[in-house]
């Protein structure tokens, strides 16, 4: 189905990324063909948290398949003040959700709220999921079975303090889960973070990036999907393919020419200069796992301490690392004494929650020290940037930052700070020592 009417979408990411996601829905949209009768893709309002954009299943279909920094994209049913619960049930048993999915589709409904007055969030959601399913025994005779953990449709409910607005969500599996991830390693980076990052760096295929605390090899793998243009969806499936109505013909011709251009990256055998390094031989083994189911061809990946790190490439480019923090991974590699340093917890995989608790150690301030001299020894000419949620972080490397920019990571404060190594003007911290060497 091709529909010449316009829906309006929603696409949510990663708090911080606002700015970079409306970017790069609007190269998306650029990219798209203009085939007469297709509504414009235009990129709307930018809001805390995400995007709104306008267009027909062909823009949600490419925002999907071609957004790495998008969490989801959600198509908009409808939008009311509200004042109790029974308003919003009101609302969500009004639409036509038979339009969309049948009672056979298992359903799960969310609910997110800011400033709500409502008292019970679990009701309101409750409310919306008994009005989806009213609504469908209505029209058909049949209720849709719950099925929190793997639905065939998810709704969406957004409530301020004053007006709620129904989606239905067009993704299935948020966007980040690009399909190559086989393995987790300890504590990866957003696949949709570390791209918004990688925007927000500057950084452009042909220019060398480092990370030199690779682990899983989340910003590399990105970095190479996009230098050898593989789209970071085209191993997976959307919640879109389950709907009703879709433009078919449009995504099999969009998912052909991405199947294509995976199989061409990875016959590619240049040389990229994208580099990878970790302490750790089990990450990077994890890394070179994911950067092959990746569709990437095998990059530079080296078994080093970020404080023994040197430039991989003659030409000075972008480093950017997400270096461990506190209990959630930690600093390992050997002591100012030479003693080995073993990670004080497991490796954990229950993210956000595990990393909001977490405390930097003391004994990580070494390691910050010396990786700042590494950086300001050897890497002149070179920007560098660092996500982390400690916030005296540069004060430990010794380093001013030039910039400093508040990101999430789930629920978990970050910043991305960013030292520009120029040569004889790197501004050091006072009661640093300056480069040696
Ligand atoms: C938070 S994780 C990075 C996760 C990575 N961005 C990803 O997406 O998988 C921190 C990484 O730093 C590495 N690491 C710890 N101590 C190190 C050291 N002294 N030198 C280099 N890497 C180190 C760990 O092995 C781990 O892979």
């Amino acid at each position: 189905m091709s529909s010449p009417t316009p829906f309006d979408f929603f696409a949510p990411c990663p708090r911080g990324l606002e700015a970079v996601l409306a970017a790069e829905l609007a190269e998306i949209a650029q990219g798209l063909p203009g085939a007469a009768g297709t509504p414009p893709f235009e990129v709307g309002a930018q809001v805390p948290g995400g995007v709104h954009f306008r267009g027909g299943w062909t823009a949600a279909m490419a925002a999907n398949l071609h957004s790495r920094i998008a969490s989801r994209v959600l198509l908009k049913i409808a939008e009311r003040a509200y004042r109790g619960e029974q308003d919003i049930y009101a609302l969500a048993a009004e639409q036509p959700w038979e339009r969309w999915f049948s009672a056979n589709e298992t359903l799960r409904v969310d609910l997110t709220a800011i400033k709500s007055p409502l008292r019970s969030l679990e009701f309101a959601t409750l409310r919306v999921k008994d009005a989806v399913c009213d609504r469908l025994r209505s029209v058909s005779g049949a209720r849709p079975s719950i099925d929190t953990a793997q639905p065939d449709v998810r709704v969406f409910a957004f409530l301020t303090a004053t007006v709620c607005t129904l989606y239905l969500d067009t993704s299935g599996e948020p966007l980040f889960k690009r399909g190559w991830r086989l393995d987790k390693g300890a504590a990866p980076l957003r696949e949709n973070l570390a791209a918004g990052i990688l925007r927000l760096t500057g950084w452009t295929p042909g220019a060398p990036l480092y990370d030199p605390m690779c682990g899983s090899g989340t910003f590399i793998a990105e970095a190479a999907q996009i230098a050898l243009g593989v789209a970071p969806g085209v191993e997976r499936r959307f919640g879109f393919e389950k709907l009703k109505q879709y433009d078919v013909s449009a995504w099999q011709t969009m998912k052909v020419a991405a199947l294509d251009a995976k199989r061409r990256a990875g016959a590619n055998k240049a040389d990229l200069p994208i580099f990878g390094s970790d302490i750790s031989g089990d990450m990077l083994d994890k890394a070179r796992t994911n950067l092959a189911r990746a569709g990437v061809p095998s990059l530079w990946l080296k078994q080093l301490d970020a404080r023994a790190i040197v430039p991989p490439t003659g030409e000075p480019g972008i480093l950017v690392a997400n270096p461990p923090y506190g209990e959630r991974i930690a600093v390992r590699g050997r002591g100012p004494r030479g003693e080995v340093r073993e990670p004080r917890h497991a490796s954990r995989d229950d993210g956000e929650q595990a990393f909001s608790r977490a405390q930097p150690d003391a004994a990580d301030g070494e390691f910050f020290r010396a990786f700042g001299d590494a950086l300001k020894q050897r890497f002149t000419g070179w920007r560098a940037f660092v996500l982390t949620a400690d916030r005296s972080l540069p004060g430990q490397m010794r380093l001013r930052e030039s910039t400093k920019t508040p990101l999430f990571n789930g629920a978990l404060e970050c910043r991305l700070f960013r030292f520009d190594l120029v040569a004889g003007s790197v501004k050091a911290r006072p009661g640093s020592q300056e480069p040696q060497g």
